[in-house]
């Protein structure tokens, strides 16, 4: 298929262009670089032997997205572009607003116009906001809320999605609803590379590793868990990759608005990843246990069997691999795509 990748710089979308290239697809990526490097597509060329096409663009600059799918005939899109960070979304809630779902906007409208209607949509597990123990392990039908800006432009953009595919047939949407991605491609060539200070726990871990932050805080261990540390579905960003790899074979024979889990069905405690990750390194993580992050859950896994039967796609990388290509990553780029 001839794909249009937005976002595809950023770091799962640099991921699915490697995955959708091996698996034969064409790719067009359409990246405005504002939290990701142009050298995540010099190792998606590295890794693939292949260069995506690159126009650099904004999704809400409607000339340059109806040129964009004027200039040639894509089958479908995966539309990773947008903002996602947390905390900045509570204190930039405008700007979230603007470019998720007013970008969005722009490009569903441009996408009609240009009788392109097979969307894959990177949605997020954020859309179920503080899950109640008694629903987990969360399936799709869950009940969802927003706790952040950031996460009401995903349920927002789910039910714009849904409501746009009962109108119209010929909507073919899949929103992947993605649980905690982290890890690295095998060959340590790209990453997660976060600007400023790391939010998620992999990547904050992985720079104390490196020696560019001083030590890791524990956010509580204090929960009703069985190591008082929060639980999470933690997914390799390769396996992540292929999930999109498998909606793209299969979006073109599912009509309608599908939300769909991307998560391994295991749930991992701070404490467990933080095991694993010394494992790999082979030796102690400076670190101490602080209080609680406000809005934290304490427990969070998929059940991701509709990704299985749908899609015919589950995870198979297991957590010491996350944290192994985490690592390797990371050791080979102490400073990101930045150079030393
Ligand atoms: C995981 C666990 C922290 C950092 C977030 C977003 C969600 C999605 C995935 C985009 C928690 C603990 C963390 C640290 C810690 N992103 N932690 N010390 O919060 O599950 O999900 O990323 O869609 O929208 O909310 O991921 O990695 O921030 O935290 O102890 O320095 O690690 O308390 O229990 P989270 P996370």
């Amino acid at each position: 298929m001839n794909v249009l990748v937005t976002g595809g710089a950023g770091y799962i979308g640099s991921h699915t262009c490697v995955a959708a290239f091996a698996a034969g697809h064409e790719i067009t990526v359409y990246d405005n670089f504002s939290n990701s490097s142009p050298e995540a597509l010099e190792r998606v060329a590295r890794i693939a032997g292949k260069r995506p096409r690159l126009v650099e663009g904004d999704i809400g600059d409607r000339a340059a997205v109806h040129a964009l799918l004027a200039s040639e005939k894509f089958d479908a899109v995966i539309h990773f572009a947008g903002f996602k960070a947390v905390g900045e979304s509570v204190s930039k809630p405008w700007e979230y607003y603007n470019n998720n779902v007013s970008g969005t906007l722009v490009l569903l409208d441009e996408m009609r116009r240009a009788g392109l209607r097979n969307m894959i949509f990177s949605s997020s597990a954020t859309v179920y906001g503080n899950p109640d123990p008694k629903n987990l392990p969360l399936r799709e039908d869950a009940p969802l809320s927003a706790l952040n800006p950031y996460g009401q432009t995903k349920l927002w953009l789910e039910e714009i999605m849904r409501a746009m595919a009962a109108a119209d047939p010929a909507w073919h949407i899949l929103l992947l609803r993605y649980f905690n991605p982290v890890g690295a491609h095998e060959s340590g060539l790209m990453g997660e590379d976060p600007a400023g200070i790391p939010n998620n726990l992999m990547p904050y871990i992985t720079q104390v590793a490196v020696g560019r932050l001083p030590m890791l805080t524990i956010f509580g261990d204090d929960y009703p868990t069985p190591d008082g540390t929060c639980i999470r579905d933690y997914i390799h960003v390769c396996d992540l990759a292929e999930g999109h790899v498998a909606a793209l074979d299969k979006v073109a024979s599912l009509p309608g608005c599908t939300a769909v889990n991307l998560g391994s069905g295991n749930g991992i405690s701070v404490a467990q990843l933080v095991a694993s990750f010394e494992k790999a390194i082979g030796r102690p993580l400076p670190r101490k246990v602080g209080p609680r992050r406000p809005g934290d859950a304490a427990a969070c896994w998929a059940d991701p069997s509709r990704a299985l039967e749908l899609l015919g796609w589950k995870t198979r990388r297991d957590c010491d691999a996350m944290c192994r290509d985490a690592w390797r990553w990371q050791s080979m780029n102490p400073n990101g795509y930045r150079k030393a």
